[in-house]
């Protein structure tokens, strides 16, 4: 254990799910006045002098009380999820124990604690017929995805003040840490081999860049907001109209960009329409600012070269 593990100073946080996309932003941008404590299935990663790996199956019964005993934790973001709706749909047994049933031992570990819980929900809750979704809107899940959202988000907000629920939109960013869930990667990797993409021009969203959401995150844990943020950008536009401003951004020819059309592929889970986020109450109680759907790009161009070296 590095000797800052146990800095006394310094407040605990738990990122769990620590291999994934976002968590990969929450770790790479939690400053020196945290103590961080990644939980993931998979080996360590990177390392920093504020940060420690935990490598454990937290659906293993015992294995997240363990972990708190020995962190006690003053926050926990909770990133961990199940998070392709198309394999939740199909496995959901599997899905229900990894979104529902994981955040409702966090959620009572936290409550036996006194420990903050973020808690990592979705703009895919709403039924996509009604946007755009302040964050007093009743949700209307379309997918099962969605249900355990819900289910874990009513768990969350059980908590009352000790519990943040931050539904995020659709997240655009390049991965610090291992893969993760970046369609923006994926994206690149498609375009620089000159291979057409394909969006579907029908569904609308507010996307949002990582960074920003990390920062989010981090301030959601160290504070003491409650209730539910939307981490939303402020451009609402298709996946299809996206996907042209991604290939204009990072240089590559428009017209591999293609729409998708609404022919729906076989297996694929139904998908809300236009899910996008309305974050006025959200950007008045934070200081981390949403951005446009430009500006977050640019913050990932600028990022690339300096805070993600770091990583
Ligand atoms: N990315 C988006 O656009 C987006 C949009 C809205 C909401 N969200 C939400 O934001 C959170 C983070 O999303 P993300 O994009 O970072 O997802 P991600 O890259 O898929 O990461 C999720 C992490 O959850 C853990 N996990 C997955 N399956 C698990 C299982 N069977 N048992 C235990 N842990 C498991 C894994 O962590 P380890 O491998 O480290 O164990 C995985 O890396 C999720 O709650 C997601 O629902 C994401």
């Amino acid at each position: 254990m590095p000797a800052s593990a146990s800095d006394p100073s310094k407040r605990r946080l738990v990122v769990t799910g620590a291999h994934g996309f976002v968590a990969g932003s929450v770790l790479s941008q939690a400053g020196a006045d945290w103590q961080v404590h990644a939980v993931s299935r998979g080996e360590p990663m990177a390392g920093r002098d504020n940060l420690q790996w935990h490598s454990c199956d937290p659906l293993v019964p015992g294995e997240l009380a363990r972990l708190f005993h020995e962190v006690r934790p003053h926050a926990v973001i909770h990133t961990a999820a199940m998070a392709d709706i198309d394999v939740c749909q199909a496995k959901q047994e599997l899905a229900r124990a990894v979104n529902i049933e994981f955040t409702r031992t966090l959620a009572k570990l936290c409550a036996e604690s006194g420990a903050r819980l973020v808690f990592c929900s979705t703009d895919t809750i709403f039924d996509g017929e009604h946007a755009p979704y302040g964050e007093d809107a009743a949700p209307g899940p379309v997918n099962f995805y969605a249900e355990t959202k819900v289910a874990a988000e009513k768990l969350v907000s059980g908590l009352g003040a000790q519990g943040a629920i931050a539904r995020l939109s659709l997240v655009v960013g390049l991965p610090v840490f291992g893969a993760g869930n970046s369609f923006l990667a994926k994206t690149i990797a498609s375009l620089k081999q000159g291979r057409a993409v394909a969006f579907p021009g029908h569904e609308v969203r507010t996307p949002v860049d990582v960074i920003t959401v990390g920062r989010a995150l981090l301030e959601l844990a160290g504070g003491t907001q409650r209730g539910i943020f939307h981490l939303a950008g402020l451009t609402r536009l298709s996946r299809f109209e996206m996907g042209q401003t991604i290939a204009r951004r990072f240089g590559f020819p428009q017209d591999l960009v293609k729409d998708q059309g609404p022919a729906t592929t076989p297996g694929r889970a139904p998908r809300p329409r236009d899910v996008s986020l309305d974050n006025r109450q959200t950007r008045a109680q934070l200081k981390t600012p949403m951005r446009t759907l430009d500006e977050g790009l640019s913050l990932i161009l600028e990022s690339t070269n300096t805070l993600y070296a770091r990583a």
